[in-house]
């Protein structure tokens, strides 16, 4: 059974289920149908997959073109049941993994889904969860419940973890490219992720478990969490020098050893940096551990939008303004540049908390129209994005950039407007005297 699934995995005969449709998901899609491979996505969401299967593309980073051009071939179509699952060779597992009110790992909809599962399994199938998650949690989860379907682990049904690491709107490097890491929760579930993976992209890094390969993904997560956290820190600290953290960072990053460049801005945001580092903190408390370096990272990357809100008020107070009605446009609201994903972006609570206060605020995203419905946000939602022209229209006092899309005109903003509180250093290059650097 192992090596006829290996052949069908190596030959590009097999047909890969990928579970979830969402930002990991779909882009998963093309790359395994432009591959060569058959596959068939499932989600839950009618819409999704009723977009999907007319060559619609609800992501911006997987343009319409290209799911029109897989659906052509004939290699791919969208459900929204588990009726196909016994077509599929593989099944990977891409769902949310979010974080419970209480921070603790909320792995309900894997659980769910494998639950699910057990009903349309059979003999000779891989399934592989590629959702963040804590050490342990394949094997001592979703193993356990997949095992309810009678079938042997590791012989006729095999499991593995192989973690996401996609760089959403960076163009640095082709998907190809970044190497993926697996483990599987035995050998032959290793070996098979292995040399699946191994079909779409250029390097695989083979790691003696599951575990570890879920380790992987927190520390990498982990990393980037806490280096964010101190240069956020170490801003703060420079700032009240008069000392420029930029200028510093930029020097310092000629160093061509021992260090590598992290750079401040108005907080963290996205479905992985704020919420997967707490996967660990919860599992360390299972062997009586704290996380202290990733509760601090946390803590100061979570002030960092009150610090945003604060220097705007002390730049109009010190202009005789007060915060109260004044009118203030907030220049990108998704978490990172040239994406349209606005979970946990931090702009939100910027936006929000200026709301509170009195101000009257717009913002301005070219990639996200509408704010739509959030956990956090609620009173935001159905917000709309204010028109390019009107931003320049000069109806506002200060105008805050929270995100640097690429795509956005900043030397026409700055000419536009009569303060401009930069966050994220985009408009160095133009060199205004009207920017505060915040
Ligand atoms: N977005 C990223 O850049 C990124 C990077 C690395 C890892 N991850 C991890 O990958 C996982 C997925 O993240 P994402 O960003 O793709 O999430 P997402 O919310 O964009 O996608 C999840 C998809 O699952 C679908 N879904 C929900 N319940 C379902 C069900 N019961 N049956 C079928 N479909 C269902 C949703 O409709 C959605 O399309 C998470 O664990 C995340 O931490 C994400």
């Amino acid at each position: 059974m192992l090596e006829s699934l290996l052949h069908r995995f190596r030959a590009h005969r097999a047909v890969v289920g990928v579970i979830g449709m969402g930002y990991v998901g779909l882009p998963l899609v093309l790359r395994f149908a432009e591959a060569g491979f058959k596959v068939i996505g499932f989600d839950s969401e009618e819409e999704k997959v009723r977009a999907l299967n007319t060559g619609k593309s609800y992501i911006r980073h997987c343009p319409s073109e290209s799911i029109g051009r897989v659906l052509a071939s004939g290699r791919f179509a969208a459900t929204t049941t588990l009726e196909r699952v016994p077509e599929c060779d593989a099944l990977l597992i891409c769902l949310p993994t979010p974080l419970s009110p209480q921070r603790e790992p909320d792995l309900s909809y894997v659980v769910r889904m494998a639950e699910a599962l057990v009903e349309h399994l059979r003999a000779g199938q891989l399934v592989v969860l590629e959702s963040t998650t804590y050490p342990g949690a394949t094997n001592d989860v979703l193993r356990p419940v997949l095992a309810r379907s009678g079938l042997v682990m590791g012989r006729e049904l095999f499991l593995a973890f192989c973690p996401e690491r996609e760089d959403p709107g960076s163009e640095a490097f082709t998907a190809d490219e970044i190497p993926r890491v697996v483990g599987g929760v035995d050998e032959a579930s290793g070996d098979l992720a292995e040399a699946l993976y191994q079909q779409i992209v250029s390097r695989t890094v083979r790691v003696r478990d599951a575990r570890t390969a879920e380790a992987v993904k927190l520390t990498e997560n982990i990393f980037r969490a806490v280096n964010i956290a101190l240069v956020n820190e170490l801003k703060l600290i420079y700032s009240r020098l008069g000392i420029d953290i930029w200028e510093v960072i930029e020097a310092a990053r000629t160093k061509p050893f021992g260090y590598m460049p992290f750079y401040p801005g108005p907080g963290i945001g996205g479905h992985c940096i704020p919420i997967d580092p707490f996967y660990l903190t919860w599992k360390a408390r299972e062997v009586d551990l704290s996380t202290r370096f990733i509760e601090l990272a946390g803590e100061i990357n979570r002030a960092m939008p009150g610090q945003i809100v604060q220097v705007v008020q002390e730049t109009l107070n010190e202009r005789g303004r007060p915060l109260k009605d004044a009118r203030i446009v907030i220049l990108g609201l998704a978490y990172k540049p040239d994406v349209d994903d606005l979970r946990e972006s931090p702009a939100l609570v910027i936006l929000e908390e200026l709301l509170r206060r009195g101000a009257r605020v717009d913002y301005h995203d070219p990639f996200i129209a509408e704010i739509p419905p959030t956990r956090r946000h609620k009173a935001l939602t159905a917000l709309r994005s204010l028109a390019w022209e009107e931003v320049l229209g000069g109806n506002h006092d200060l105008a805050v950039i929270a995100t640097g899309h690429g795509k956005v005109d900043y030397a026409a903003l700055c000419r536009a407007l009569p303060l401009v509180i930069d966050t994220v250093n985009i408009c160095r290059s133009i060199a205004p005297d009207n920017v505060i650097y915040a």
